[in-house]
């Protein structure tokens, strides 16, 4: 077993001629530190802020016996698991059961045997070295599952991004609008409180909201005029064939993305589509993304209508609250007015 590092041995024991003893056997192992304290409290405030590999304790000391110090020491973070062995007398049973209890590795006889002594330390040394090699094993793990994680969290993120311009390929709607209705989407969710993650969730699955346009023909998607109700009909499936487009996945992302391609058009009052959910029924992402999407949608200009005046379209916002939005994301969504501005000026057409 390779040596990771030199190996702290910790004596305590009241009796500086045992000190003396402990500390003079135990220097001639290799590669080996020894820290000896008379008093127990002195070794505890030590512990504190230092690692030992290994501790040697005492049981009889005034002030402190040895239980109380493994007490206190294994009340230390990180202390936990360092081996420990207790200098007992023969006849100390009991003391030796409560040490067990206490964690306790091991324990040494008085008077002390140096053989014994450099056995049983060097069996506890080998325990220490295999703990850290253990711990540095599953440091170079988590790393290396964090690095792979990293990479793939990036590859998907490209796929998502190509998969939404392919959308945009076809669709009069832009890479702009695609853009800012996903930043607005983050923003309403920052102000509902949600976590950083779930914000940063909702910026990367809003873009693929209309993939199932994809699915519609072109004599409908780009129409110059309005909609007759039969091609609304047909429209309006892009919803459920977007979701179907992203369904079944594993990727977290793609899961976030099917629940908002399917109830971005739902509404608050029920009278949406495709499934005509109330409330908080409508899942919040969906609700979210509704505001931000019909917001965008309405200031930008599409084959069958121009863009509105931001007024007009914050009237209808503000107009549909409780109706088609959940008055939570319309009052989120107002509360930050400026970042609003911003987005539109940082993603212009
Ligand atoms: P979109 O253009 O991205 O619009 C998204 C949503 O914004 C619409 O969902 C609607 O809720 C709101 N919206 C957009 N423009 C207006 C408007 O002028 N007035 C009002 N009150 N709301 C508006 P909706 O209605 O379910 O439409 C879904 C998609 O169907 C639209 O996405 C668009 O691609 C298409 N579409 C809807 N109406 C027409 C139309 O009259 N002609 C054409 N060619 N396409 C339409
Ligand atoms: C995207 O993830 O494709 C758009 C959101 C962004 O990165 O700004
Ligand atoms: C959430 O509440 O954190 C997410 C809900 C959703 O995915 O719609
Ligand atoms: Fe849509
Ligand atoms: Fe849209």
């Amino acid at each position: 077993m390779t040596q990771i590092r030199k190996m702290n041995i910790l004596i305590i024991d009241d009796d500086p001629t045992n000190l003396k003893f402990f500390s003079y056997l135990l220097k001639a192992i290799p590669d080996v530190e020894v820290i000896c304290f008379e008093r127990a409290r002195d070794a505890l405030q030590w512990s504190e802020v230092n690692e030992p590999d290994l501790v040697l304790v005492d049981y009889m000391m005034p002030e402190m016996d040895g239980l109380e110090f493994i007490a206190s020491f294994r009340e230390i973070p990180g202390k936990a698991s360092i081996p420990l062995i207790m200098a007992t007398a023969d006849a100390d049973n009991d003391v030796r059961y409560k040490a067990l209890e206490m964690s306790a590795n091991d324990f040494l006889t008085k008077p002390v045997n140096k053989f014994e002594l450099r056995a049983r330390v060097s069996n506890m040394l080998s325990l220490r070295q295999f703990q850290l090699e253990q711990v540095n094993r599953a440091d170079w793990l988590a790393e290396e599952v964090r690095k792979a994680t990293a990479a793939m969290v990036l590859q998907e993120k490209e796929i998502i991004h190509r998969l939404s311009r392919a959308s945009e390929y076809r669709d009069p709607e832009t890479g702009a609008h695609i853009l800012r209705m996903a930043h607005y989407s983050k923003m309403i969710a920052k102000n509902l409180g949600l976590s950083a993650k779930d914000q940063e969730l909702i910026l990367h699955a809003a873009p693929m909201h209309d993939v199932g346009k994809m699915g519609i023909p072109d004599q409908i998607l780009l129409k110059p005029g309005r909609l007759t109700d039969e091609e609304m009909t047909i429209m309006k499936t892009h919803a459920a064939i977007g979701a179907e487009i992203l369904d079944g996945s594993e990727s977290v992302l793609l899961k976030a993305a099917t629940e908002i391609a399917l109830s971005h058009h739902e509404k608050y009052d029920g009278s949406g589509y495709p499934r005509g959910l109330k409330g908080d029924d409508i899942p919040l992402f969906g609700r979210i993304v509704a505001v931000a999407d019909v917001f965008d949608a309405l200031t930008s200009s599409r084959p069958y209508k121009p863009a509105w005046d931001i007024d007009r379209a914050c009237d209808l916002i503000r107009d549909s609250s409780g109706t088609h939005f959940d008055p939570a994301c319309v009052q989120a969504f107002f509360s930050t007015w400026d970042e609003v501005l911003q987005i539109r000026a940082k993603h212009d057409e």
